[in-house]
C-alpha cells in the first residue's frame, strides 16, 4: 500500500492526463494557508507555461473533473490557480486506521539498495573523542533510516589502526620498555598471553607521544620508521598490535555500545591493507601510478579544477601507505565483499580534500564502475559553549566519554526521587545519550553547534528528554486503558479541529522520511518528531481521555494516541534513542 499523500497525488495525476496535460509528477505541499485546505497543488503554474494557457483555466479544468466525484470536503483555487484541498474526514479516519494496522505505511520502497556505511572510524589506542560523536549519531540514524526504508545497509566501523599514531604508540612503548621481546628481533621464544599495556596507559601513551613527535624530530622519524616496521609485518611488532588492538577494540565498543551505535563489521585500516598488493598490481597493468621523489602517486588533477587538489599518496618514500592508501583499498576490498550500490562515507567536513582525492583515484583506474556511487557526507563541528573547539579545562581534547558524563550528571536532576539506583544510574545514561543524540541531529549536517549540557536535558523544548517524557506518558495512558479494561479496536470520531490537526500531521511522515533520506541529514526529522509530539501533547492536556464518557470519542482519542506514541517509538528508533520504562 502507498502513502496517504502519494496515493492523492496519483489520483491526481491521473485526473490531469484525463484533462488532456502530461505532467512527470504531482507533488502536494503541506497547505502554507491552512484556512484555504489542508494541502496545496501548484502545478497548474508550470502546465500554464508548457502548454501556453492561462493557469486558473488549467485549474478549474481540474477542480471541474474532481468535484464531480466527492472525493475531498473541499476543493479550491486560490490566487494564480493553486489548488487547495481539505480532505474528508472519512478518508483521514480511514488512514488512522490505516496507520493502526499497519506503522510501516509510510516507509515501503520499490528500489531497495546496498549500501556499504563507513561512519566508526575511532582510532586504536586513542580515545574517541567529540569528533566521532557527530560521525556515530548522524551514521547510525541514517542506517537506520535506510533500513527502515527497505534498504540493505552493511556498516563498518572502521578502526584506524595501521598509521602513524599505532606507530607512534609502539615508539613510546619500547622508550618506556625497551626490553619487551617485541622490539628484540632476535627472539625467538613465545610472545607473552598478556597485553604490555591497560586501556588506562594507552589512553596516557598516546598523548605524550603524540607531543614528543611534534617537539622531536629525531623522534617523529622513529615513529615513522616503527609504522613502516609494523606495515611490513615484522613479528614482534605484530604481537604487540595484536595486544593493543584487543585491549583497545574492548573499549572502544564499550563507547560504541553506550551511544546505541552498531557495526555488522568491525574492520579497519589494517583490513583494508591486506588488498593493497592486489590493488597496486592491477593499478600497475593500467600504468597509472606515477614516480614521484622515491614516492608512488596517483595523479588526481582535472584541467578544469579551481582548487588544488594534490596527488593521492600510493606509497610514501620508505615503502609505507598513507591513509589514502588504505582507503582506495577500502573501495576495493567492499565492491569485492559486498558489492555495494552506494557507498557511503561519514567524517568531519575538513576531510573533504581526502575523500575527494581518494574518489577521484577509484573512478580514474575503473576500480569503481559507473554503477557504484561514492558519497562523502560530511558534518560541521559541534563546539564548546564559546562557540570554539570543545577543550577540556585543562586544554586537552574532550573525549567522549567525559562528555556524555557531563549531560548524565544533568539528566540525573531531572529523574524522579522515586527512582533509585541501580536503575537511576541506567535511567540518567539513557536520557544523556537521548539528549546529546536529539541535540546533535536538530541542526542541519553541516551546520556547526554548541554543546550546552543543561539545555538539552531540560523537560521542556526541543530536547530528547522533552520526546521521552512525552512519550513514556503516553505508553502510561494506553497502559492504564488496558488495565481498566477499556477496549480500543477503532478510530471513528474526529472531535476537533486538535484532532483534525494532528492527523493532518501524521499525512506528512512519508515525505519527511523521503526528505531526510535525500538530504541524508536527520533534522526534518527531530522537527517532525517534536511538532507531532507537541500537537499530541495538546490533546493530551485537553481532555481526560480516561474519564470521558463519550465511548466512541474515548475509543478514538485512545487509537490516535496509540498511533501516535508507535510512530514516536520508531522515530525515536531511528535516530538510535532508547526509551526507558519510566523516569
Ligand atoms: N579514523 C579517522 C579519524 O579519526 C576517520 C575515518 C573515516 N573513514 C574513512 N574511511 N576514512 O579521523
Amino acid at each position: 500500500m502507498s502513502s496517504f499523500i502519494e496515493t492523492e497525488q496519483a489520483y491526481i495525476k491521473d485526473i490531469i492526463k484525463q484533462c488532456g496535460y502530461d505532467i512527470d509528477e504531482v507533488v502536494l505541499n503541506v497547505s502554507s494557508r491552512p484556512e484555504l485546505g489542508d494541502y496545496q497543488f501548484n502545478g497548474a503554474m508550470a502546465l500554464a507555461k508548457k502548454y501556453g494557457k492561462n493557469p486558473q483555466i488549467i485549474a478549474n479544468e481540474i477542480v471541474e473533473k474532481i468535484k464531480v466525484t466527492n472525493r475531498y470536503e473541499n476543493i479550491n483555487i486560490a490566487g494564480a490557480g493553486f489548488i487547495n484541498i481539505t480532505f474528508s474526514k472519512s478518508s483521514l479516519i480511514k488512514h488512522v486506521n490505516d496507520l493502526n494496522n499497519n506503522i510501516n505505511l509510510n516507509y515501503e520502497n520499490n528500489e531497495p539498495k546496498t549500501i556499504f556505511m563507513d561512519y566508526g572510524g575511532a582510532n586504536v589506542a586513542k580515545a574517541l573523542h567529540v569528533g566521532h560523536l557527530r560521525s556515530a549519531n548522524i551514521g547510525e540514524a541514517l542506517k537506520r533510516l535506510a533500513q527502515s526504508l527497505g534498504h540493505k545497509v552493511v556498516a563498518d566501523a572502521h578502526l584506524g589502526d595501521w598509521g602513524r599514531p599505532i606507530g607512534l604508540v609502539m615508539l613510546e612503548i619500547q622508550k618506556r620498555y625497551p626490553s619487551l621481546p617485541y622490539f628484540n628481533p632476535n627472539f625467538e621464544g613465545e610472545y607473552p598471553n598478556d597485553a604490555p599495556v591497560t586501556n588506562k596507559d594507552l589512553m596516557e601513551i598516546y598523548p605524550i607521544a603524540s607531543a614528543k613527535a611534534k617537539e622531536d624530530e629525531l623522534y617523529m622519524e622513529q615513529a615513522r620508521i616503527m609504522t613502516a616496521k609494523l606495515q611490513d609485518k615484522d613479528k614482534g611488532l605484530m604481537a604487540l598490535w595484536n595486544h593493543i588492538m584487543s585491549v583497545s577494540k574492548t573499549d572502544i565498543k564499550r563507547v560504541y555500545d553506550r551511544l546505541n551505535t552498531t557495526f555488522e563489521v568491525w574492520e579497519g585500516e589494517s583490513d583494508n591493507y591486506q588488498y593493497v598488493a592486489e590493488m597496486t598490481s592491477y593499478l600497475e597493468s593500467k600504468h597509472i601510478i606515477e614516480d614521484s621523489e622515491g614516492a608512488r602517486i596517483i595523479n588526481v588533477k582535472e584541467p578544469e579544477d579551481d582548487h588544488e587538489i594534490p596527488p593521492l599518496l600510493l606509497f610514501k618514500s620508505n615503502g609505507s601507505v598513507s591513509y589514502e592508501t588504505t582507503d582506495l583499498a577500502g573501495i576495493w576490498e567492499r565492491l569485492k565483499i559486498w558489492h555495494p550500490d552506494e557507498i557511503w562515507y561519514l567524517a568531519d567536513a575538513r576531510q573533504s580534500l581526502h575523500f575527494e582525492q581518494v574518489f577521484r583515484a577509484a573512478k580514474k583506474t575503473q576500480i569503481v564502475k559507473d554503477n557504484t556511487e561514492l558519497k562523502f557526507i560530511p558534518f560541521g563541528t559541534m563546539n564548546g559553549q564559546d562557540g570554539k573547539p570543545f577543550k577540556t579545562r585543562d586544554g586537552s581534547v574532550m573525549t567522549l566519554e567525559a562528555l556524555l558524563d557531563l549531560a548524565q550528571t544533568e539528566c540525573e536532576k531531572k529523574i524522579l526521587p522515586s527512582i533509585t539506583n541501580p536503575e537511576r544510574t541506567k535511567v540518567a545514561n539513557i536520557l544523556a545519550v537521548a539528549a546529546v543524540k536529539y541535540a546533535d541531529l536538530i541542526p542541519y549536517r553541516l551546520t556547526d553547534y554548541n554543546f550546552d549540557p543543561v539545555k538539552f536535558s531540560d523537560l521542556q523544548g526541543k530536547t530528547g528528554p522533552y520526546l521521552l517524557y512525552s512519550t513514556i506518558r503516553m505508553r502510561s495512558l494506553l497502559k492504564k486503558a488496558q488495565e481498566a479494561k477499556i477496549s480500543f479496536k477503532e478510530y471513528t470520531t474526529i472531535n476537533n479541529k486538535t484532532d483534525r490537526d494532528i492527523i493532518i500531521y501524521l499525512l506528512n511522515l512519508r515525505s519527511v522520511l523521503l526528505k531526510s533520506f535525500n538530504a541524508k541529514s536527520l533534522n526534518d526529522i527531530t522537527e517532525y518528531l517534536y511538532k507531532i509530539t507537541n500537537l499530541y501533547n495538546n490533546l493530551y492536556a485537553n481532555n481526560h481521555i480516561l474519564t470521558e464518557e463519550n465511548k466512541s470519542l474515548q475509543e478514538s482519542w485512545l487509537i490516535l494516541t496509540k498511533v501516535i506514541y508507535d510512530n514516536n517509538l520508531k522515530l525515536l528508533n531511528i535516530l538510535g534513542i532508547e526509551v526507558p520504562e519510566r523516569m
